[in-house]
């Protein structure tokens, strides 16, 4: 398969992927303001114990998401990472604003419905007011508000297995609780005996820091931010796709008690970043100057992406 081949209809289809994979648990679709259990329940560590769920999701995945996981699987090397780093992390693509980034996001065009789905900016806008709803900080809401503008790297013509999906380390076994882990015996890395063993290059327990997770949105985006939030919210930025690890419970051994201890931040977010989407658009122009206040109060005028 063409390694630019784009499978996805577009970005938003692996995160619909998602709920079929964790079905959210309120079952009715619908929260209510002020109504968390979904948050709790996840946050205690209930959320990913369907293994058998799990299983049959792989078979019943529509062909377009497998052949995305084919391509990440295949592609997501630690030489893959390492350049993706050195090409990215100087941060000199481009200077622009928060809202600039939101509004640079929203020009990603893809092939969805302009009549039924709704806007990046509206999305985000939708788990920002959620978290609002039930109460949360204010670093939290706006955690919910930016938490994908790292997408932006399809703009800088980054093909879409190195943008989004689920996010897992490299440079040490692959865990089979990673989705589709089938597809990573077509990673050159599997065979590399730097690699192969449990822990890998990293030394066991020696904290997520020191691993190098697989290129994405999230990794980008943390390190846009990292000066200027507080380390809960840079965790649910770096680790919200990490599904393996904070539904699945995986990858125990790389992590340290600070991860442990965070990661009920990336579990509490991960409701609000998954069942908040409904087809009801927020007022954008009406919002903009409470999340416009917000931004200011944590970000610089300009950040370098
Ligand atoms: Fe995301
Ligand atoms: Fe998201």
């Amino acid at each position: 398969m063409n390694k630019d081949a784009r499978p996805l209809r577009d970005l938003d289809e692996w995160e619909e992927d998602l709920l079929r994979r964790y079905p959210d648990p309120s079952a009715a679709g619908d929260r209510q303001a002020g109504e968390a259990p979904v948050a709790e329940a996840i946050a205690a560590g209930g959320g990913g114990k369907q293994t058998g769920a799990f299983r049959d999701y792989g078979d019943s995945a529509p062909a377009r998401v497998r052949d995305f996981y084919r391509l990440n699987h295949r592609y997501q090397t630690v030489d893959f990472v390492r350049q993706q780093r050195r090409k990215y992390l100087a941060l000199e693509q481009r200077r622009m604003s928060v809202w600039e980034a939101l509004e640079f996001l929203n020009t990603l065009v893809d092939e969805s419905d302009p009549d039924t789905e709704l806007s990046q900016i509206e999305h985000l806008l939708q788990t920002a007011e959620a978290i609002r709803a039930d109460g949360h900080p204010r670093w939290f809401i706006l955690t919910g508000l930016i938490h994908d503008l790292g997408k932006i790297l399809c703009l800088f013509g980054e093909p879409q297995w190195a943008v989004v999906g689920d996010t897992f380390p490299v440079g040490c076994a692959f865990s089979d609780r990673v989705v589709f882990a089938e597809f990573f015996r077509e990673n050159p890395d599997w065979n590399d005996s730097r690699y192969r063993s449990e822990c890998g290059i990293y030394s066991p327990a020696g904290g997520l820091d020191q691993v190098l997770m697989s290129w994405g949105h999230d990794e980008y985006l943390y390190h846009v931010v990292r000066d200027h939030l507080p380390d809960e919210a840079l965790y649910m930025i770096r680790y919200h796709s990490f599904y393996a690890a904070h539904r699945e419970g995986a990858y125990r051994h790389l992590m340290d008690e600070r991860d442990e201890r965070l990661f009920r931040w990336v579990r509490a977010f991960n409701p609000y970043d998954l069942y908040t989407k409904s087809h009801r658009a927020p007022d954008v122009a009406g919002l903009r100057p409470y999340y416009q206040e917000l931004i200011d109060e944590f970000f610089p005028q300009e950040l370098c992406w």
